[in-house]
């Protein structure tokens, strides 16, 4: 297969476009480098099937190859991404969307959009399945974000009935692994990264909100089976086995081994309480679910991170806007 990769360069992006490769696939890569890194994919440009165009999939796309797949991952991610970047962020879910829809249809294509937990913003019911319409901000300092995959999710849908577009909905939850940024605020990147500095890891709240972390190989495998489906979706992906924050810092410490103990800090605006997927859907419609348990996945990314030579990118001690996804 012939499949475009948006955000291509990110930290879900590289991976993905290596397991595509690794199977034998072709990928064209799109990215901005907004948030993205070319040293997460400087290793796959000498591969022959590979090719890595520096792109905006708000403006016009120049992709003139045949075109079997497109996966649409390209959006600022992180709680700390989408409030430096609003209006960026709201265009690349809504015209990057419809770009990246047209060329799907255009090429008569697979077409994947990577959406997310949080279109069920601040869950009011627990744990979500993807029947559970949500319970988003519209106007708060996250809705940029929600609202923008919100948007995605409808336009996605709306070219399936109107074009008749081979279409999936993936809604994924926090996920972690090796190259995620250190300053991208997000919980895994900055316990982790703060723990292998000795520093306290700064912990929201009193720390008893709960999150469900799924490792990045897992949920590539979930991507890689939406992408040789032809069912809708929406499916959630992400591991259901929940912990608190605080039970998630802790872990870091003994991990890592490091001493510098936990910080607390005011609970962020419209932060999540919990969340928690459940994935029957995708169990059954996709034969997928997490194998990685979150103390070994959790292992590999202390390797990783503790690997890094480039030690200058340091996690700020506090995000206003929480850090769940
Ligand atoms: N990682 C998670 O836990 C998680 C959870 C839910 C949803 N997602 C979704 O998965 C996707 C990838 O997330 P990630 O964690 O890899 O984030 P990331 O920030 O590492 O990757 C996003 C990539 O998109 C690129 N990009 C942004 N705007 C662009 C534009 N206009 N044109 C071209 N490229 C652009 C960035 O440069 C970056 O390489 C996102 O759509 C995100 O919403 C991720």
């Amino acid at each position: 297969m012939r499949v475009v990769v948006s955000g291509g360069c990110g930290f879900l992006g590289s991976h993905l476009c290596e397991a595509l490769l690794r199977r034998g696939d072709q990928v064209c890569c799109l990215d901005n480098f907004s948030s993205g890194r070319a040293s997460n994919v400087a290793h796959l440009l000498s591969e022959p099937g590979f090719v890595c165009t520096p792109s905006d999939v708000t403006q016009q796309l120049r992709v003139n190859v045949d075109v079997d797949a497109v996966v649409h991952l390209a959006s600022p991610a992180s709680p700390l991404d989408y409030a430096r970047h609003p209006l960026e962020t709201l265009a690349v879910g809504s015209r990057g969307t419809e770009n990246l829809l047209r060329l799907a249809v255009r090429h008569q294509a697979r077409f994947v959009l990577a959406s997310t937990s949080e279109v069920y913003g601040d869950p009011a019911v627990h744990p979500q399945d993807e029947d559970y319409w949500g319970h988003v901000n519209p106007v708060g300092p996250r809705s940029v974000y929600d609202e923008a995959k919100r948007f995605a999710e409808a336009l996605t849908m709306a070219y399936r009935r109107s074009q008749g577009a081979d279409t999936g909905i993936v809604r994924i939850f926090n996920t972690y692994g090796p190259r995620m940024r250190a300053d991208d605020g997000r919980v895994v990147s900055t316990f982790v990264s703060q723990a292998l500095d000795g520093e306290a890891l700064t912990v929201f709240g009193d720390g008893s909100q709960t999150r469900s972390l799924c490792y990045v190989d897992d949920l590539i495998r979930g991507l890689l089976a939406m992408v040789d489906t032809d069912l809708p979706g929406p499916f959630n992906l992400g591991n259901p086995s929940e912990r608190t924050v605080r039970e998630l810092a802790e872990l870091v410490l003994r991990l890592t081994g490091s001493d510098g103990g936990l910080r607390f800090l005011p609970l962020p605006v419209d932060d999540p309480v919990r969340r928690r997927p459940v994935i029957t859907r995708a169990r059954e419609g996709l034969g997928w679910s997490p194998r990685v348990p979150v103390e070994a996945g959790l292992r590999r990314t202390v390797a990783w991170f503790a690997a890094q030579s480039d030690t200058s990118v340091r996690p700020p001690a506090h995000s206003p806007v929480g850090r769940s996804s």
